[in-house]
């Protein structure tokens, strides 16, 4: 199987296991980073959190498909988000999140060809400047 198409695999396998992962992602990021969890506070809804990962999960697709849009768009909010205090490297966490939660929602089915494409699309992700 090629990269892309291990990590729709990956989307479509969590997305079975659980139909809104959201809750699980950011209670992933926030345990990676305690002090991100105060920057939501104003988010009562979960509208904020929920339309970021919706912009990250289209990200992945986009980059999966070598959308040049979709790498602005990294590169721009990676950018932005040093204006909310998150650090340019720190802004990768996010996707680490989402592959930390897949791998435990995938659980034994999770294999050493999802661990290494997942690996490579976080390469990709970083080397988005
Ligand atoms: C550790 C990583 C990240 C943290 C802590 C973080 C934090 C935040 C915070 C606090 C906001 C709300 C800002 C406000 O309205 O005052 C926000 C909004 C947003 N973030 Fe992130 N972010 C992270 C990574 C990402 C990534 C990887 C993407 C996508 C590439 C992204 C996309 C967005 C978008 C699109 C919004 C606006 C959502 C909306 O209001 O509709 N963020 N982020």
């Amino acid at each position: 199987m090629l990269q892309t198409e291990i990590i729709l695999d990956t989307l479509e396998r969590a997305g079975e296991a659980c139909a809104d992962p959201a809750p699980l992602i950011y209670a992933r990021l926030f345990q990676l980073r305690p002090e991100f969890e105060k920057l939501f506070v104003m988010d009562t809804d979960g509208g904020v959190r929920g339309s970021m990962l919706e912009t990250c999960f289209t990200a992945i697709l986009g980059l999966l498909e070598n959308s040049p849009t979709q790498r602005v768009i990294i590169s721009s909010s990676r950018f932005a988000h040093g204006g909310y205090g998150v650090s340019e490297a720190d802004f990768e966490l996010m996707f680490i999140a989402i592959r930390d939660t897949f791998r435990e929602l995938i659980g034994d089915a999770w294999t050493p060809a999802m661990e290494a494409a997942w690996a490579g699309l976080l390469a990709e992700i970083t080397a988005v400047q």
